[in-house]
């Protein structure tokens, strides 16, 4: 042996009891948030690009909380499908709208589980994006009122939490004023404060039938290249009174997730997005990878960056494999 000074990093993995002891980060069922879809109609419909997640009818939604409440998730965010798509994406407001009957259907079954709502246009109007469209623009300050509306048909039909996914300048500001003045000063706003213009929304876009009409939703989602705009981005958003912040998606902005944890105090929430899920589930389907230890390593890796709170379409399966004490 060469006599030599060096540390012994392998004494503290040196086993399971010690390994357990000394992590730093541990995943819990509480930490994880599962996006449903709602439809008009009853059944349920896979999505081919996400195999194992669904389109729910209001009777198998109502089956869907209650297994979800059995495993311990407390809360989800919920999508719409609508019937109805207009150029005031009329529905997105509408009191009987699906998202507003998916809500009372879920507090109906499961009067505790949070329900956040996504609000966005997109998926209520035919040219497929988050705000009004006038002459190939995507408008911002006109479309402000009717995210809000939106958002405020949410809370009255029972929502625990917004989430406005839209993008829009302002967005934060115009919910927050409408809600107070509606007399709902104590529900929170999740803002999908640093969400980018990314690839891997593909899956999610067919699930949600949602894909832009024309061009991209580059001008105004965020740019993958760049980490000091989603400072300013979530600045703006506590200013305007944002109570969660989001960063979005998940995988490819660990650093983004690490340097809003860092910089404010309010809790993060990263989104595991549809893209991330189905290229895992391909790759697990093939036999490449082991999905079960390959999600639970994600969704720890997630929370080691900083977030308090992970959206994951995995939110079930890593509840099952943390009941059984993986
Ligand atoms: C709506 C919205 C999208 C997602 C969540 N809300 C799609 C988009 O912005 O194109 C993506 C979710 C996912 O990919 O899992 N604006």
């Amino acid at each position: 042996m060469i006599p030599i000074d060096f540390n012994r990093h392998r004494r503290l993995r040196s086993s399971a009891k010690l390994r357990k002891l000394v992590r730093e980060t541990t995943l819990q069922i509480e930490d994880l948030i599962y996006p449903l879809f709602a439809f008009h109609g009853t059944g349920k419909e896979e999505i081919s690009s996400m195999p194992g997640v669904y389109h729910f009818g209001l009777d198998e939604l109502r089956r869907e909380v209650q297994e979800l409440a059995e495993l311990g998730i407390s809360a989800v965010l919920l999508f719409g499908v609508p019937n109805h798509k207009d150029h005031l994406s009329s529905e997105a407001y509408h009191a009987e709208g699906i998202v507003q009957q998916a809500i009372r259907a879920i507090k109906q079954e499961v009067p505790d589980m949070v329900v956040i709502t996504d609000v966005c246009l997109c998926a209520y109007n035919p040219d497929g994006h988050c705000g009004i469209v006038k002459d190939g623009v995507i408008e911002n300050d006109s479309s402000l009122e009717l995210i809000a509306r939106t958002a405020l048909s949410h809370v009255q039909a029972g929502a625990d939490i917004v989430a406005p996914s839209d993008m829009m300048d302002g967005r934060i500001a115009a919910i927050r004023h409408v809600l107070d003045e509606a007399g709902y000063t104590q529900t929170p706003i999740m803002s999908y404060s640093v969400k980018y213009a990314s690839s891997f929304y593909g899956p999610f876009r067919d699930a949600a039938d949602s894909a832009p009409a024309f061009g991209d939703r580059k001008t105004y989602q965020m740019d993958p290249a760049n980490r000091l705009e989603a400072l300013r981005e979530a600045q703006s958003d506590q200013e305007e009174g944002a109570d969660f912040l989001m960063v979005k998606p998940a995988m490819a902005y660990m650093d983004v997730i690490r340097e809003l944890r860092d910089s404010f105090d309010l809790p993060i929430v990263s989104y595991n997005v549809s893209g991330e899920y189905s290229m895992i589930k391909a790759a697990s389907a093939n036999g490449w990878v082991d999905e079960e230890a390959i999600v639970l390593e994600l969704l720890t890796g997630l929370k080691r960056a900083g977030s308090d709170l992970i959206i994951t379409y995995f939110a079930k399966d890593a509840a099952r494999n943390l009941k059984q004490g993986r």
